[in-house]
């Protein structure tokens, strides 16, 4: 299957976002940087215009400095599919929560998404050569998922502000708990060791690296 995985770890908080190019159409995960930055950075010609078959949008949490783009995202392809936690969503119309007051103004959210609550390591999503799991890991916000993607020849895990290269995501902002991080992580680590992981800041890593390497695993 022709797919690729591009991160772009643009925005004053390096938040990444990803955009996987299938067979079947383009699929981000945190619309953190605009359609026009994408455009340039990926080469991917049409992207900001509408023209790149852009299927669905899936968002790890309600934290401003990875859903920023959202709306830009969603006025380009009206049709593209939106996958959210409602567990995150007192987070959007609130500009403490969603964080967006760091960054020097409060940003409220609203745009319309399919509700993953309640759908932990089910599939919410298949198309040609492509097929996503959610799985809840609240810790860092009481909506974080992390996203599995299987392309069929590869698979590869976007673990949002869950888990990072090394470490974990805060538990000390709205709606963080250290005690649902830890239940989270414990969740994560049961996964193949081979497993590709893709967090929501910084480099990727594998399940296996993480648990040599990261002490909250
Ligand atoms: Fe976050």
């Amino acid at each position: 299957m022709d797919s690729r995985l591009i991160r772009i770890p643009l925005g004053p908080l390096e938040s990444n976002m990803y955009l996987i190019t299938g067979s079947s159409g383009v699929y981000i995960i945190d619309p953190s940087v605009s359609p026009e930055r994408a455009e340039d950075y990926t080469k991917i010609s049409g992207l900001s215009k509408g023209e790149a078959s852009v299927k669905a949008l899936f968002l790890t949490h309600g934290h401003h400095d990875h859903i920023k783009y959202i709306s830009d995202w969603v006025k380009a392809y009206p049709s593209v599919q939106v996958f959210f936690s409602g567990n995150d969503s007192e987070l959007l119309p609130n500009g403490f929560m969603n964080c967006s007051y760091m960054e020097g103004s409060e940003v409220l959210y609203s745009f319309k998404f399919t509700d993953l609550a309640g759908t932990d390591g089910q599939t919410v999503y298949k198309d040609d050569g492509i097929e996503i799991k959610s799985y809840e890991t609240p810790g860092h916000t009481m909506g974080s998922l992390c996203f599995l993607a299987d392309l069929g020849s590869d698979k590869m895990m976007f673990t949002g502000d869950t888990v990072f290269s090394g470490s974990v995501g805060r538990t000390d902002m709205p709606g963080g708990s250290s005690k649902l991080m830890m239940e989270s992580v414990k969740k994560i680590s049961k996964f193949d060791p081979d497993l590709k992981i893709y967090p929501g800041h910084g480099p990727g890593s594998t399940i296996g690296d993480e648990i040599k390497f990261n002490p909250f695993f």
